[in-house]
């Protein structure tokens, strides 16, 4: 292992880039929060940009080192990160995860004039309350499943009792770690998660509120846009893979592997999310006071009868970053600063036209209970395979770097075409190993089906 001058580690790919920080003048301090692949992949693209003077994370992760600072400042820390945004003269701060932004993060950086990526704590009720957003999306005219709402376990099992349908999904309407979704083939299954999240509080107070909605079939894909007021800015499209195993087997996860474009959304159907689907959604957070700025991440389910959402998130997708920031071509510091201080005005972005496909290295016994503290070899020959390791889990222990929770590395690559970069992407996976690591091999199947 190789350290610069600054104790900063350097893997082949992630070297510093001072030199290519040619207009210093206008260069800014620039602050990642979170520590998952998320955000390593985003301060990895943001270091690339001549605007970058100096980049942090709080908290990061051992990756994150190589491209920036990590400060020991949790991301769900809000005093903390606007006593440190302030007392640094920060000039940007991208927020990763989606506790904070519910928090109000976002509200208190622009409170103190910190240009800010992240909508506010009200707007941000687009992910912290799946209620919020079904109505916001049944007031819009969205299409969506049909879904009701409940607070007493009596009313929901006799509303499932009551349904033609065996399906459905049962949903706590609060933040759980992805973890909160049941997708039930029978009544029987529903009934045991509405007990759970009801009576027996699962979810605490995330499944206070319950949303019980119809099962849509079809293919899923993640469409995200950087959005002000009720301007749209598509990123590319992207698709995650949910299940922990291979042939989409096992319990969800926050994503095992992605890869942008998404086939499945050809580019009509784009535009069709952007009109029957942003647009609306924009315009009904304006007009109830609450305008979206920020990063709107519509988790879509590609249906005989078109795009339907499954559900908002206000941010960045992980693992859908890694593979997307592969591909992004344009400067992200100037995009995010034009988001952040609200002029944004450009339509589209640059893209590598290849295929990028991001492969999660897992630790064993994750999504339930990691084992953790094992270290990890083999960043040289996965880097000499022309592979992007973006960090998650890991952090540096006595010199060496160890898996510190669930996922722990997203080994990502570009190629002309699904075949050639789901191979690149696994010859750079093959090469990293820890104690109980694991991955999935069939990362872009679908793709590939086609
Ligand atoms: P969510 O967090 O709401 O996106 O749900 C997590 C996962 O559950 C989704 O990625 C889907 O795989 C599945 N899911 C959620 N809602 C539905 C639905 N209405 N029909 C089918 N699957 C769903
Ligand atoms: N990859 C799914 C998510 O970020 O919520």
């Amino acid at each position: 292992m190789t350290f610069d001058a600054f104790g900063r580690l350097l893997d082949g790919r992630f070297e510093t880039l001072p030199a290519r920080r040619a207009a210093e003048g206008h260069a800014m301090k620039i602050l990642v929060v979170g520590s998952g692949g998320r955000e390593h992949a985003l301060g990895w693209k943001l270091a690339h940009s001549p605007l970058c003077k100096a980049l942090y994370f709080a908290p990061g992760n051992a990756g994150t080192t190589a491209v920036g600072t990590n400060i020991a400042v949790k991301a769900d820390d809000v005093g903390a990160l606007v006593a440190f945004a302030s007392r640094e003269a920060i000039d940007l701060v991208v927020i990763g995860p989606e506790k904070p932004l519910v928090d109000g993060l976002a509200d208190k950086l622009r409170a103190v004039g910190i240009p800010t990526v992240g909508p506010s704590a009200a707007a941000a009720q687009l992910e912290g309350s799946k209620a919020f957003a079904k109505s916001i999306m049944v007031a819009a005219g969205v299409p969506t499943a049909k879904a009701a709402t409940f607070t007493e376990l009596a009313a929901a099992l006799a509303y499932i009792d009551g349904r033609a349908e065996e399906s459905s999904v049962v949903k706590a309407d609060g933040l759980a770690a992805g973890k909160g979704v049941f997708v039930c083939a029978t009544k029987a299954e529903a009934r045991a998660a509405l007990t759970d999240i009801l009576d027996h509080n699962a979810f605490g107070s995330a499944g206070a509120v319950v949303v019980i909605e119809d099962f849509l079939e079809g293919e899923e894909a993640s469409f995200i846009a950087l959005c002000h007021d009720e301007h749209v800015l598509p990123l590319a499209s992207s698709q995650d893979h949910k299940r922990v195993g291979d042939g989409d087997t096992g319990p969800n996860t926050g994503g095992m592997g992605a890869y942008s474009p998404a086939p499945v959304l050809t580019k009509a159907l784009e535009a069709e999310v952007v009109e029957t689907v942003m647009k609306p959604v924009l315009k009904a957070m304006k007009a109830r006071g609450t305008p979206f700025t920020g990063i709107l991440y519509a988790g879509l389910m590609v249906t005989a009868n078109g795009p339907m959402v499954l559900e908002f998130n206000c941010r960045m997708g992980d693992p859908e970053t890694q593979p997307l920031m592969a591909r992004l071509k344009s400067d992200l510091v100037e995009v995010f600063h034009e988001l952040a201080t609200g002029r944004l005005t450009r339509t589209e972005l640059d893209w590598d036209p290849r295929v990028a496909v991001n492969i999660v290295i897992a630790s064993a016994g994750y999504p339930d209970t990691p084992k953790l503290g094992f270290p990890i070899t083999g960043f040289k020959a996965a880097a000499a395979t022309g592979a992007l390791v973006f960090h998650a889990g890991t952090a540096l222990k006595g010199g060496a770097i160890v898996n510190t929770g669930g996922r722990c590395l997203g080994v990502t690559a570009l190629g002309d075409g699904f075949a050639e970069a789901i191979a690149h992407a696994y010859a750079g996976a093959e090469k990293l190993h820890f104690e109980g690591s694991f991955y999935r091999h069939d990362i872009g199947h679908r793709a590939l089906g086609r």
